[in-house]
């Protein structure tokens, strides 16, 4: 039996959680392969909103079998926490949430150690999230890390005071001003570990095998977008691990060849949070209302994100890195009453036009090249099906589709999981 992978194709916030929930009715696992809590993961329906961090999407369908796996980094505080919010929904957390022994774990230093990093650059930040990603994964490939099977085991107590002093010395080494109290942030990590232990641990990679070959339906669910891959994005101003395609076999121990469809998800403009270049940024009226209209704040900081047009350069590149099968077209309703809207369909970089993403997209070294399209003045967060659309949506869809050459399956007009319009 195939997997199937549904990743963002930007800079994340594309709304992977509110599709996972949507088609999760179709899979019986829903498994995470990368990120951590830097991700916030938002799920409407029976008006309520879900944010979610670690926890895979699939959480709220009584079914679905929730697996997070082993190229997930897990923050056990914010784990806790997030299993504090579930509380009310009587879920069976220990039958239902799965969690690999192979992934890591976010120690309370790698959030000082991100701090600290992050404080010493200056205005060159990344403008992470904070939550200590690329320290835990620097420990991971350092060979440094602590697992979750770890926590099973007798004596990973010394292991963790031995990293922790270590991380205690590089946060001096920076000579940032970060105060903090390690003895509190140590007292919450180990009562959350506490809770952590109560959970299944299991082999992830042999599960996954053995329910493939029962014939069961597995969704893998990417964090972040692919212009944030460690590999492909838009380095240094990326996170710590492959959102692309290839993270979910190393994140999983699924084989290549068992990928069947890859869900691409994409907003119909553009939006990043943190530093880092933005061909198509707006920074002016059209941009506003984007924000304004799409609520476009991070749902794991609160900060206001960019906005700006839709980028086909940068989104044809995450396509093809990806092998996507199918598209998906987020927050159309956000664009409904503009008199007019671009696409950007080329870079001019060094006198020259070009329709790749070159190394370099800076602002001083590409300028975007735009196509003019009409805008659609009706109002989309209604509607049910395709017979509905305005021409002009129509239209924007049938020129994306060509460009990219993929079919555009899914059209988003609003957040709740009812507002999702099968093509
Ligand atoms: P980190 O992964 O928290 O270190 O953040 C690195 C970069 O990725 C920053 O620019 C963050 O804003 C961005 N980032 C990390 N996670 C997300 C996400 O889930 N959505 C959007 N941007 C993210």
């Amino acid at each position: 039996m195939a997997v199937d992978l549904l990743l963002g194709l930007q800079w994340g916030d594309e709304g992977k959680g509110k599709i996972v929930d949507v088609l999760t009715k179709n899979y019986n696992i829903i498994a995470r392969f990368q990120g951590g809590p830097n991700a916030g993961h938002t799920l409407e329906f029976d008006g309520i909103k879900h944010v979610l961090h670690t926890i895979p999407s699939g959480i709220f369908h009584p079914d679905a079998i929730n697996l997070v796996g082993n190229g997930v980094v897990i923050d056990p505080v914010i784990f806790k926490k997030e299993l504090d919010n579930l509380q009310p929904f009587n879920i069976d957390i220990k039958k239902k949430l799965l969690i690999s022994r192979k992934a890591h774990l976010i120690l309370p230093t790698h959030r000082l150690l991100d701090a600290a990093s992050e404080a010493s650059k200056g205005k060159a930040k990344i403008g992470s999230t904070l939550k200590g990603i690329g320290p835990t994964y620097m420990d991971k490939t350092g060979r440094n890390g602590i697992r979750v099977g770890d926590i099973e085991m007798d004596g990973w107590r010394d292991k963790y005071r031995s990293l922790a002093n270590k991380h205690e010395a590089m946060i001096d080494f920076y000579n940032v001003d970060i105060q903090y109290d390690l003895a509190e942030l140590e007292a919450q990590f180990f009562d959350a570990i506490e809770t952590l232990q109560e959970l299944t641990f299991i082999d992830s990679e042999e599960y996954l095998y053995q329910a493939q070959r029962d014939g069961k339906t597995i969704l893998a669910e990417g964090a972040q977008g692919s212009l944030l891959d460690i590999d492909f994005g838009t380095y240094p101003f990326v996170t710590s691990s492959n959102t692309t395609a290839a993270g979910a076999c190393t994140g999983l121990g699924v084989a290549p060849g068992k990928i069947q469809e890859v869900f691409g998800i994409f907003k119909a403009y553009t939006t990043r949070v943190g530093s880092g270049p933005f061909p198509t940024e707006l920074f002016d009226e059209y941009g506003a209302t984007m924000g304004k209209v799409g609520n476009e704040f991070g749902a794991t900081t609160g900060r206001p994100r960019r906005c700006g047009w839709l980028d086909l350069v940068a989104l044809k590149y995450a396509v093809r890195v990806n092998g996507v099968t199918q598209l998906m077209m987020m927050k159309g309703d956000v664009l409904s009453g503009f008199d007019k809207l671009k696409v950007c369909t080329a870079y001019n970089y060094k006198g020259e036009k070009i329709k790749h993403l070159p190394y370099n997209i800076e602002a001083e070294n590409v300028t975007p090249v735009y196509t003019e399209m009409p805008g659609w003045k009706e109002d989309l967060t209604k509607m049910t099906s395709v017979d509905q659309f305005p021409k002009e949506l129509n239209d924007y869809i049938a020129f994306l589709e060509k460009e990219l050459e993929t079919p555009i399956k899914i059209v988003s007009v609003g957040p709740d999981r009812t507002q999702t319009i099968h093509r």
